[in-house]
């Protein structure tokens, strides 16, 4: 007992010991591959252009559905570049961060393309998009 209130004085004293309410248990990898990539595929299957033997054919919505699970898509890509930079996640302060809200603003340029349901600025935003996302790869993933 009298250590248990040993260990909470000290911990109010550290002030900073708390742990945080929010879990970083996930691994980047799996924040990537379940929730960035998917959300982020939500914007690029359904934007440009497909040759096939046909011909070319048009991947962007015709339907109000369409362009609404584009605009999720870039919805949860934007807020998960908050995800990124959690405190005890982001790798540094600089240009990790840099990057990550870098991939928030192109996708809510996807996100804006999609409300309007603008081919053009949807397919560059789409482009653009995927540049963040190299842009970071180049700088964090070891070779
Ligand atoms: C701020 C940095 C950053 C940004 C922005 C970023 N990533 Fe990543 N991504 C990483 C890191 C770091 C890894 C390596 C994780 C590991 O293997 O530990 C990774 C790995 C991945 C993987 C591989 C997952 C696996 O199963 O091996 C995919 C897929 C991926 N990212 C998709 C994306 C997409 C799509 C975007 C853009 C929409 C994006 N990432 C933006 C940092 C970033």
């Amino acid at each position: 007992m009298r250590s248990a209130v040993a260990l909470v004085a000290l911990a109010v004293l550290a002030g900073c010991s708390k742990p945080p309410p929010y879990k970083l248990d996930m691994p980047m990898k799996e924040i990537m591959g379940h929730v960035v990539d998917p959300a982020a595929d939500m914007i690029w299957t359904a934007s440009g252009y497909e040759i096939t033997e046909a011909g070319e054919r048009e991947l962007f919505p015709t339907t109000e559905e369409g362009w609404l699970a584009v605009e999720n898509g870039a919805t949860i890509v934007a807020e998960s570049a908050n995800l990124l930079m959690l405190p005890g996640r982001a790798v540094d302060d600089g240009e990790w961060m840099q990057l990550a809200a870098r991939m928030a603003d192109e996708a809510m340029v996807a996100k804006a393309a999609a409300v309007a349901k603008d081919k053009d600025k949807l397919f560059a935003a789409g482009g653009a998009l995927y540049q963040s996302c190299v842009a970071c790869h180049d700088k964090y993933i070891p070779k």
